[in-house]
């Protein structure tokens, strides 16, 4: 069985509440996961002591932690016009993560994260062709039956229950590789509303199955800028998954009662 706790949209420089930090660490340390995911936005504007303090929580998880930046994490152009464009996301990997494409492996888990972020001008993100190129290297020699997580901030398929939305500049053939790879559940946030849902391929073969992608987009964890139905609300989830079957639990945030509780559980067959 892997377990994995997926938090996105942290955004150090508008913390919600005084002790959700506190909480959402309390909760995520009192359960055995193989591996923490932050899908991006950890800070604000990308400033130094929220990077500093995005540092600070990460170093607190017990389990392996694994970060993609988020459009937030990449710096405005206006800051340095040079650095935006070559080095846009220095300070997420001088603080966070050095590396844009990071992977974890385990028995029956395998979980790669992709860089989508591209600055706030770019606020519905891009793939990168050699990105995708080091996606599919690398599912290609995982096991067959390993439960298979892609990791990116922003999303790559409309969800038609969340309205008009952003969708990366590139999804068509992420989803495309990614579908090749037979990735199993999509981790993203940036919307700061929590859903979860699959999503049919349409058959490469007339007649023959689909595959199906689901996609688990995080609210935001503890920020205070959750949207529409989520507002003024924190999520973030739990993935349990086996050889044949996975679920979500979805965690609401209590400020009441100062604690994450489970608001939704949704199950999926793997086969
Ligand atoms: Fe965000
Ligand atoms: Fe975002």
């Amino acid at each position: 069985m892997a377990r994995i706790a997926h938090l996105s949209d942290v955004h150090f420089g508008k913390i919600a509440h005084p002790g959700i930090v506190d909480a959402i660490l309390g909760d995520v340390n009192g359960e055995a996961f193989d591996l923490v995911v932050v899908s991006g936005d950890l800070t604000q504007r990308a400033r130094r002591h929220e990077f500093t303090q995005a540092r600070a929580m990460l170093d607190r998880f017990q389990a392996p932690v694994l970060v993609v930046p988020g459009n937030h994490d990449v710096r405005a152009w206006w800051h340095d016009p040079f650095d935006r464009v070559f080095r846009s996301a220095r300070r997420f990997q001088t603080y966070i993560e050095p590396n844009l494409t990071p992977t974890f492996t385990a028995p029956g888990l395998a979980v790669f994260g992709l860089n989508s972020a591209h600055g706030l001008t770019i606020k519905g993100g891009k793939i990168r062709p050699r990105h995708l190129d080091a996606m599919r290297d690398y599912f290609a020699v995982q096991p067959p039956d390993v439960f298979r997580v892609l990791v990116l901030h922003h999303h790559l398929t409309r969800i038609d229950a969340l309205g008009g939305h952003d969708i990366a500049r590139g999804a068509r053939e992420a989803l495309v590789a990614a579908e090749e790879a037979r990735v199993d559940l999509i981790l993203c946030g940036h919307l700061h509303r929590s859903h979860v849902a699959h999503v049919e391929l349409a058959p490469k073969v007339a007649g023959e199955p689909g595959h199906r992608l689901v996609v688990a987009s995080a609210g935001t964890a503890t920020s205070s800028r959750g949207r529409a139905e989520n507002k003024a609300t924190n999520f973030y989830n739990w993935i349990t998954a086996d050889e044949e079957a996975f679920r979500v639990d979805e965690r609401r945030f209590d400020p009441d009662a100062g604690g994450f509780a489970t608001e939704r559980t949704t199950a999926f067959d793997r086969t």
